[in-house]
């Protein structure tokens, strides 16, 4: 991707960041994001990321969509600090709606914390936003200067031999029914 890196910006400022161009109509668009957790309902992967999440004090969630792994840990009894970063302005409009978390419009070229987090997370596969290798040299670059010394970063990707996109059709999946749409899955 060629898009022009904006300047790094110090926390405060995270918040006025809009960059709706960088991202998917499906989650630029308020009335998609809106569905995206009746969507995402009952989704097995956080089942993994919570209990890390619970145990780590400092968390930041990239690409955190409309905030429900950070919702949830909340709601589970995370008393440390929550921070979700996502560069689509509908999600995080979303996730407001959670006062008790920090929300940041942006992405990682975007702050400038400094070895703040114990445990950094991209779930629902929002590693796989970063495409070229540049991109992704950067990403984790941005990622190791932003977690504490003994910090972690959990992310998870696609095993392309699974070639799951071979069932993401309406013959595949028996139904046009958008009740069988897994857009997480
Ligand atoms: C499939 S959703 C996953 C959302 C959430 N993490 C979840 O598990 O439900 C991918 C998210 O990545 C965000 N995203 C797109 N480009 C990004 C970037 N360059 N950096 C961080 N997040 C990005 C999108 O706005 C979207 O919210």
């Amino acid at each position: 991707m060629s898009r022009p890196l904006p300047a790094r910006m110090s926390l405060g400022d995270c918040r006025i960041y809009h960059s709706v161009d960088m991202v998917d109509r499906h989650y630029s668009e308020p009335s998609l994001a809106e569905l995206y957790d009746a969507f995402c309902a009952g989704r097995p992967d956080f089942s993994f990321y919570l209990p890390r999440v619970m145990s780590a004090e400092r968390v930041l969630d990239v690409g955190c969509g409309t905030g429900e792994l950070l919702r949830l840990a909340r709601e589970a009894g995370h008393t440390g600090r929550l921070c979700g970063l996502d560069p689509a302005a509908a999600m995080l409009q979303v996730a407001r709606r959670r006062t008790d978390i920090e929300w940041f419009l942006g992405d990682l070229a975007s702050v400038a914390w400094d070895r703040a987090f114990d445990l950094i997370v991209m779930t629902g596969h929002a590693f796989q936003v970063f495409i070229e290798d540049d991109q992704l040299r950067a990403s984790l670059t941005a990622i190791r200067s932003i977690l504490a010394e003994h910090g972690r970063f959990i992310f998870e990707t696609r095993n392309p031999l699974v070639r799951a996109w071979e069932g993401w059709t309406p013959k595949a999946r028996g139904s046009r029914s958008c009740a069988t749409v897994r857009p997480c899955g």
